[in-house]
């Protein structure tokens, strides 16, 4: 029965794959059915022994990328040139003893760079260590009809638990290689039943363990803009978490393809883990800087709700994740914001308390979920900072 049901699968797959990779007549938006009708990703297309990049995935693809700049695309190898050895993001240890200090060095970093990367956290390294495992293990588990993974496919926004290839899948111009398990953990946390049970323990106390470095992080912005601490979880920062468990198969031709396109994060806060296997890349100062994978940190960045209501102070900056013959990669980003849910009624603006003559206000004042259903109806376009900017004055 089960071998039967494998077979089956195996010819879905190979059917997808004939598909996908005919070179005549090129209809996308069915080559996009085709992959999500596999219900397994693009681990699904690696796993059944594809040795091309599909044309849905390539970057360079016909007007895909129009208007977009060279910077857009990536170097051959899927590793671009080595950086300037001077450009690194900062690394904070926010253990330190000298709290003004850290504070200080959070504050610059989240406005020179937006993104920075956090030593001396608390978070014990069996459970960082745990939650990757967790999370690989729910990907390479057997997708296809039937399988726990079909159980939870779905992009609707309004789901607690999902898992997907690409959540813009039929909205972007390139497809992305890379898969995501989506759990939306606070404010209401899922029922364990619900939960994939092959990474449930594991990544309930990860989101635990997170939701309170996301805390500590949160009094030392509201400290570096000078503010209160607790100024940023008053008003609800920290409200909602959702946490994606990235998995980035090889890829067999990684100069076609992009692993997550250029793009900034949506929300308040973003706290993301990575493994030993590199390839995010932030966009500083009109280049591509690596993010060097660091043993035991968090990489933390300014998602644009924050740059809203601090006014620019802050930046959402922008990063890509490029495609590697190495891996898989496995990352677990947990946003700070409430998305879709539940339906806050609280309007987020430039900051009070920061405004004067010299800064009036740059946005206007938005629900989490108006903001949400704007950058999602642009998903991840490979252009610059669409959403954040519809909000403008
Ligand atoms: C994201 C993201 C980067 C990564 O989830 O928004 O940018 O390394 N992830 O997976
Ligand atoms: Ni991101």
């Amino acid at each position: 029965m089960r071998a039967a049901r494998d077979l089956s699968r195996r010819h879905q797959l190979h059917q997808t794959l004939e598909l996908v990779t005919m070179p005549a007549a090129y209809d996308r938006a069915a080559e996009l059915r085709a992959l999500d009708a596999t219900l397994s990703g693009v681990r699904g297309l690696v796993a059944s022994g594809a040795t091309n990049v599909p044309r849905i995935f390539h970057v360079h693809g016909e007007g895909e990328w129009e208007g977009g700049s060279p910077d857009q695309q990536v170097s051959s190898s899927g590793d671009q040139e080595p950086s300037a050895a001077a450009a690194t993001v900062p690394v904070i240890d926010i253990g330190g003893a000298d709290r003004a200090a850290v504070a200080e060095a959070v504050r610059r970093a989240a406005e020179e760079w937006g993104f920075f990367q956090v030593t001396g956290h608390g978070v014990p390294p069996a459970a960082m260590a745990a939650a990757v495992g967790a999370a690989r293990a729910f990907h390479e588990a057997d997708g296809g009809e039937g399988s726990d993974k079909a159980r939870i496919y779905s992009r609707e926004p309004g789901r607690a638990i999902k898992y997907h290839c690409n959540f813009d899948l039929y909205q972007s111009p390139v497809a992305n290689w890379r898969d995501t398990l989506y759990l939306r953990v606070a404010p209401d946390p899922p029922a364990p039943a619900d939960m994939p049970e092959i990474c449930r323990d594991e990544l309930f106390e990860y989101a635990e363990q997170v939701k309170n470095l996301g805390n500590t992080l949160f009094e030392l912005l509201s400290e570096g803009l000078g503010l209160k601490p607790s100024y940023l979880t008053d008003i609800e920062c920290n409200q909602g978490q959702i946490i994606l468990c990235h998995y980035y198969p090889p890829c067999p031709q990684p100069e076609l393809a992009i692993g997550t396109s250029r793009h900034s994060d949506s929300g308040f806060l973003t706290i993301l883990l990575q493994d030993d296997i590199g390839g995010l890349q932030i966009f500083h100062e009109d280049r591509w800087v690596d993010v060097t994978p660091t043993p035991g940190a968090f990489i933390v960045n300014v998602g644009d709700l924050l740059q809203l209501i601090t006014n620019d102070k802050f930046k959402s900056v922008e990063h890509r994740v490029v495609a590697k013959n190495a891996g898989p990669r496995v990352s677990i980003a947990c946003f700070f914001s409430t998305h879709f849910h539940p339906i806050s009624t609280r309007m987020y603006g430039p900051i009070k308390e920061l405004l004067s003559d010299e800064n009036p206000p740059l946005y206007r004042e938005t629900l989490v979920r108006d903001y949400l259903t704007r950058y999602y109806a642009i998903g991840l376009d490979g252009k610059a900072k669409t959403a954040l900017s519809d909000f403008r004055l």
